[in-house]
């Protein structure tokens, strides 16, 4: 799959999301669905913004015992969506048994990506909560190193973090980067940004932007200036 942008759509019910999509007229970004729209949507969600022709990453960061995670697996690659999460921590086992649940009968899957370690676990939780006392950087290299000896196809991690993984994993392990602000935008939250033309450079496969665009005042021309900047086009 090429470089792309996707929007997060992070909004609570299916009629502020395709009020929002409706914006795009004839584009079809590649978007984002979480947790809160899909746990209040459910599937006819996915099956909706599939058949205007989205391509859709399916953010719900799987983690539970692998035969669990295998068969809800295959219930979401039945889904037709383009890309799902797991997170690392669940271990190799879980993670290859996702990728089999999420293979076809036909050979086709969709990408499978892994969380590290959540960009709102600190380094005073991790050693004092989590009892990891290996540092931040080492525990997300290795994670990483653990989902592409798994077989998976990439990692979420900071635009920041890009290039090591890659250097750590290979040019074609995919990482998707969320932390995406225009120069002259708002960080809100997030603690650690790139430009979306920074992150073009740093190594990003995709960018996940969602404020950025999605309260913009005009959320389309937000869209296309990140295209811009991300994909040079
Ligand atoms: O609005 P904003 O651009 O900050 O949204 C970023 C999106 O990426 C949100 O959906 C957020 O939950 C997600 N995300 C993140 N940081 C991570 C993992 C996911 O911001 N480490």
């Amino acid at each position: 799959m090429n470089k792309d942008v996707i929007i997060a759509l992070d909004f609570p019910t299916k009629d502020e999301t395709l009020a929002f999509l409706d914006r795009f007229q004839g584009r079809k970004p590649f978007v984002k669905i979480g947790m809160e729209l899909f746990y209040a949507e459910g599937p006819a969600i996915i099956r909706e913004i599939k058949a205007r022709g989205h391509k859709i990453f399916l953010d719900l960061k799987l983690h539970d015992i692998p035969n669990t995670v295998k068969r809800a697996m295959s219930v979401l690659s039945h889904l037709d969506v383009d890309m799902v999460n797991v997170h690392a921590a669940g271990a190799s086992a879980m993670m290859k048994g996702a990728l089999e649940g999420l293979t076809r009968a036909d050979g086709t899957r969709p990408l499978l990506i892994a969380v590290t370690q959540l960009t709102s676990t600190d380094a005073e939780t991790l050693k004092n909560e989590l009892l990891i006392d290996t540092p931040m950087e080492e525990t997300v290299m290795r994670y990483a190193k653990n989902a592409a000896d798994s077989g998976l196809d990439g990692v979420v991690c900071s635009p920041l973090e890009a290039r090591k993984v890659k250097d750590a994993c290979g040019e074609k392990f995919f990482t998707v980067t969320p932390g995406i602000r225009f120069a002259d935008g708002d960080v809100g939250d997030q603690k650690r940004v790139m430009t979306p033309e920074r992150a073009g450079q740093s190594g990003s496969d995709f960018i996940v932007v969602g404020r950025p665009i999605t309260q913009a005042a005009d959320p389309v021309a937000a869209y296309e200036r990140c295209c811009k900047e991300f994909l040079g086009q």
